[in-house]
């Protein structure tokens, strides 16, 4: 577009965050006055200064604006028979537009653009009026307003796109931190887990090497004897003396740790496979970082969970049942439903205040999805509670002691494996998780 001469301030030279008036969309025009002759506005048109207006204003003696005359408007007048004679030598204010938009220099962009919706009529025909404390104040274009709210717009997007990437990273963020705080939880159930058959395999370990000593003393005692009797011990060993040592070796012994032995290294080995299961254990959850789709046993995946939150459960003299369904296997991120299964065992875990405490889990194909169950017989949730629990950072928990991230993030686990996580809660009574997962998965996970 032709830019007037006398608009040194332009609209689209001022950055895109510019102050939201409408100082730097002002174009210094020069006004018109109410007797100027239509012939002289239809001269100002032509100048170049005026190229890029579509209107001109006109102002009294005390600078307030009167209105203004369109190049459109002036064009008709001349198109018309004689027109030129008729009109041409009358005041320019018998032709111009008496009731122009009239904006204040420092209206807010946006306001600006909705004034100009609701006044100038399309097609466009007019400029707008500026003015300020004084009065007239310069002309502003309906372009450059445009302009501004595309730049304004522009710049709302990318703060958009910034805020919306920052929420990302923090949310990926807090998934990793949670994933780190179940893997926390694991560890310290899994160390508790292994030094309870260790401690007794060590002492197995050591009662066995004892009763073993007394056995391998008297074997050698025995030795001595037999050799003393059929010659080939060395000169001087007495039998009697012998026969005396052997007595005093048998009655030292422990005959009743020796006959137990069996039985102690029969312990030892089932404490040593319970090390085994909760390693292998170990391995089903290294697979943490391990976020792609494979072919997971629900029930294992269950199996695991409680095997790791089973010190938790067990200080609180809690039964757990696991009601195993004949179920396929589905396709999952393991170590992430493992999460969920953790959080919602650990929760019905912390749920539970009294000594007869139970917590079910169940798990069930029906049609093309695995259903979970885990149910507890714990306090409930309060109905105006119940609508929170999966806001991230909910928790009814002391500080310390809950994030509140847990369910917000098993929410999003699941629903990454396109299925569905739902609560039934009884205050009182107690809380019923239901997860259910597609056995096939049909888009990808998180
Ligand atoms: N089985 C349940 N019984 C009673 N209340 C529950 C149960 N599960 C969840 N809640 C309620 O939902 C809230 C949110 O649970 P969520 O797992 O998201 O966080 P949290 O357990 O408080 O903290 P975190 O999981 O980070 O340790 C809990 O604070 C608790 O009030
Ligand atoms: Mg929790």
């Amino acid at each position: 577009m032709n830019r007037p001469e006398a608009a040194p301030a332009l609209a689209s030279s001022a950055p895109a965050t510019a102050p939201a008036d409408l100082v730097r969309l002002r174009l210094a025009t020069e006004p018109l006055t109410p007797d100027t002759t239509v012939l002289d506005v239809a001269q100002r048109f032509l100048e170049a200064r005026h190229a890029g207006l579509l209107s001109l204003p006109v102002v009294d003696a005390d600078a307030r604006p009167l209105g203004v005359i369109s190049r459109y408007e002036l064009m008709s007048v001349f198109l018309q028979p004689f027109g030129r004679e008729l009109f041409g030598r009358r005041p320019i204010s018998a032709l111009m537009n008496p009731d122009p938009l009239v904006l204040s220099l420092t209206t807010p962009i946006d306001e600006a653009a909705r004034a100009i919706a609701a006044k100038i009529a399309s097609p466009i025909t007019d400029d707008f009026v500026l003015v300020d404390e004084r009065g007239y104040a310069g002309t502003g274009l309906v372009l450059d307003v445009l302009r501004a709210v595309e730049d304004r717009l522009g710049e709302r997007g990318r703060e958009l796109e910034r805020a919306y990437a920052h929420l990302k990273s923090s949310q990926l963020q807090l998934v990793q931190s949670e994933k780190m705080a179940s893997l926390g939880q694991m560890v310290a159930g899994l160390v508790h887990e292994i030094n309870t058959p260790l401690g007794y395999v060590r002492n197995n370990v050591e009662m066995t090497r004892a009763a073993l000593g007394d056995a391998a003393r008297l074997l050698a005692a025995q030795e001595a004897l037999i050799g003393a009797l059929t010659g080939t011990a060395e000169p001087g060993d007495d039998v009697e003396q012998l026969l005396a040592q052997v007595d005093e070796r048998r009655t030292s012994i422990d005959a009743a740790a020796l006959d137990d032995l069996g039985a102690l290294l029969d312990d030892t080995l089932h404490g040593v496979g319970q090390i085994g299961d909760l390693v292998a254990n170990l391995k089903d959850f290294s697979r943490l970082d391990q976020a792609g789709l494979q072919k997971a046993d629900v029930n294992r995946l269950v199996e695991s969970a409680l095997k790791i939150t089973q010190h938790i459960v067990r200080k609180r003299g809690i039964t757990v049942v696991h009601e195993a369904g004949d179920v396929p296997p589905i396709d999952c991120a393991p170590a992430q439903i493992n999460q969920v299964l953790l959080n919602l065992i650990g929760n019905a875990a912390q749920a539970i205040e009294h000594e007869r405490g139970r917590i079910v889990v169940r798990t069930q194909a029906l049609d093309q999805r695995v259903l979970i169950v885990v149910e507890d017989n714990g306090k409930g949730i309060a109905a105006d509670v119940l609508p929170r629990i999966f806001d991230p950072f909910f928790t009814t928990k002391p500080v310390g002691q809950g994030t509140g991230m847990g369910l917000a993030i098993s929410h999003q686990i699941v629903g990454a494996h396109g299925g569905a996580i739902r609560v039934a809660s009884r205050p009182g009574a107690g809380t019923r998780f239901l997860v259910a997962l597609p056995i096939e998965a049909r888009g990808g996970t998180a």
